[in-house]
């Protein structure tokens, strides 16, 4: 059996260096008033894709209830965001792309590690185990993010709380190994291939959000790690 504990800290141990850079961006985004509910919108947004690529990878007949667990608590993060996005902006908002930050790449997170794993696992593949697989390499960093993201709301006393939604991804991941046991199709090997996939995208989601954020508050510092690769421990 695998020990999740010790791949969350072989993750975390392994995105250090993304630590510091991913605060300061949260931070930025956290403490301007004219971002903020754009980011919360754009995080809605992410869940939302989230849960529909859930759906997207299911036949209507065979779904089972850890799925729809899964799907509903997704979909419950997609509200989550939107009813504070809505309260900071004082307003309603959908999902038009003028009230987004960089949702180019927000899809193209989710849809190039997608391909990638289409593209592992073959044209035929098992849509339950990509499902699997995407959504245990999106909580690894869901929940490394979303611990950095919960600091900065408390910091700016932005009045929510993600512990509840915290605790809800870190089932997932829990959830997504236990389920990929129990098919025989959980490697860490696929991991690690996949962390490092993940990791680009990551990197390159965030440069979108600072270079749609005009830089100016969120400059990294030069030593930027969009060429460091995922090295196993
Ligand atoms: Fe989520
Ligand atoms: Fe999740």
């Amino acid at each position: 059996m695998t020990e999740i504990p010790r791949l969350i800290e072989e993750f975390n141990r392994s995105n250090e260096d993304l630590r510091d850079w991913t605060g300061q961006i949260f931070r930025g985004l956290c403490s301007d008033a004219e971002h903020r509910w754009l980011f919360f919108n754009t995080l809605s947004y992410m869940e939302h894709i989230g849960s529909y690529k859930i759906m997207a990878t299911q036949l209507a007949n065979v779904i089972d209830y850890p799925t729809l667990k899964h799907l509903n608590e997704e979909t419950g993060h997609a509200v989550l965001f939107k009813r504070h996005a809505e309260r900071l902006k004082g307003a309603g908002v959908d999902y038009s792309e003028t009230v987004l930050i960089a949702p180019a790449s927000a899809r193209a997170y989710f849809g190039r590690l997608e391909a990638a794993m289409v593209g592992e696992f073959g044209r035929h593949a098992n849509y339950r185990t990509i499902y699997l697989y995407m959504s245990l390499i999106v909580e690894f960093r869901a929940v490394w993010a979303y611990q950095i993201l919960e600091r900065c709301i408390a910091a700016e006393q932005l009045g929510f709380s993600l512990d509840k939604l915290l605790a809800e991804e870190q089932g997932h991941l829990n959830s997504m190994v236990r389920r990929l046991n129990d098919d025989e199709q959980f490697s860490e090997i696929r991991v690690h291939q996949f962390w490092s996939r993940e990791r680009k995208l990551y990197v390159r989601l965030m440069n979108a959000i600072e270079k749609q954020l005009g830089c100016k508050a969120y400059k990294r510092a030069s030593n930027h790690p969009d060429s460091l690769a995922y090295s196993p421990a």
